[in-house]
């Protein structure tokens, strides 16, 4: 599959738009990162053609994309055997050169649950301990650690708050993110972000979020929050194709990154493109 990537995009990803204040602890990765509840689930549920992929099809995908120069690889505990599959992927001789290149995020505080193929909540600081260790356990490193399912409530959580910025200081996390499913629970944040300081600096959410409150998302970029919006093909509410809802907010200013997912060449070589410079 990596023959289809023509050599102009190599390594001409856009870079990713970030606040001074993560610029200034040295990141400089590309604005394109890569989704994977696909490597350890059936995703997306409302999709036929939706089956989880092979750990060969993973390590194909996943060497596709880091071979054209992405760096963030997005997971987490509630994506199935995803961070197995990746997991597995980096214990391989082949691919183990990109772990000097790879930026591993992952989350806690949503279980999975085989039953119905979806998730279930757990914020407890017992389920973090544990989440963390599996994470750790499965994961060649975790670079950023969101809280998945996040809200101000959450967030204002002495115990969580204080064990992973212990996590933060003993080197086990390089970053602390929040990860916003509703649009409530992001305004609601916004509206407490005091909450956030020395803190939080990644927000994970999704297109409905930079639809619904575009000054926020501004405002949060300003302050020195990196923002990440997830699946900008599957959940828009304003743009008529996945295509134009993905272009957009490659262009937006105030998004750091936009994480992505296809196991399709034709998708995979167009959204390399996109955002690639030209
Ligand atoms: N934090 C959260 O709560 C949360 C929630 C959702 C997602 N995420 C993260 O975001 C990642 C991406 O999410 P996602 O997989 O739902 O979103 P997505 O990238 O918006 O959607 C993927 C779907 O869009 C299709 N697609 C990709 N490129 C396309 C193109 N150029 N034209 C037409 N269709 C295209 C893919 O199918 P083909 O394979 O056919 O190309 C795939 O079925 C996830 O893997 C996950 O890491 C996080």
């Amino acid at each position: 599959m990596n023959k289809i990537i023509s050599t102009h995009i190599k390594s001409k990803l856009i870079l990713a738009n970030l606040p001074n204040s993560v610029i200034c602890r040295d990141l400089n990765i590309p604005k394109l990162g890569l989704g994977t509840i696909r490597y350890g689930r059936d995703w997306p549920k409302n999709k036929t053609d939706n089956k989880m992929l092979t750990q060969v099809e993973t390590n194909t995908n996943l060497n596709t994309f880091l071979d054209a120069g992405v760096m963030m690889v997005d997971t987490a505990a509630c994506y199935g055997i995803s961070e197995e599959k990746l997991g597995n992927f980096f214990k391989e001789k082949t691919y183990r050169h990109y772990l000097n290149q790879v930026f591993i995020a992952t989350k806690w505080g949503l279980v999975f649950n085989p039953s119905n193929n979806g998730s279930d909540v757990n914020h407890s600081i017992r389920n973090l301990h544990e989440s963390f260790r599996i994470s750790s356990d499965l994961l060649p490193r975790v670079d950023l650690f969101y809280t998945h399912k996040a809200n101000a409530i959450v967030l204002c959580n002495t115990g969580i708050k204080n064990t992973l910025l212990k996590f933060q200081s003993a080197g086990k996390i390089k970053w602390i993110g929040a990860s916003i499913t509703k649009t409530d629970d992001f305004s609601e944040v916004f509206h407490k972000r005091k909450i956030l300081s020395n803190y939080v600096q990644f927000i994970q959410t999704g297109p409905e979020v930079l639809d619904k409150y575009p000054d926020m998302i501004k405002t949060l970029h300003k302050e020195g929050i990196a923002i990440v919006i997830n699946s900008p093909f599957s959940r828009n509410q304003s743009f008529k194709s996945g295509l134009e809802s993905y272009k957009s907010i490659l262009k937006n200013p105030n998004v750091s990154f936009v994480l992505m997912s296809s196991n399709k060449e034709k998708h995979i070589q167009e959204n390399l493109d996109l955002a690639s410079i030209h």
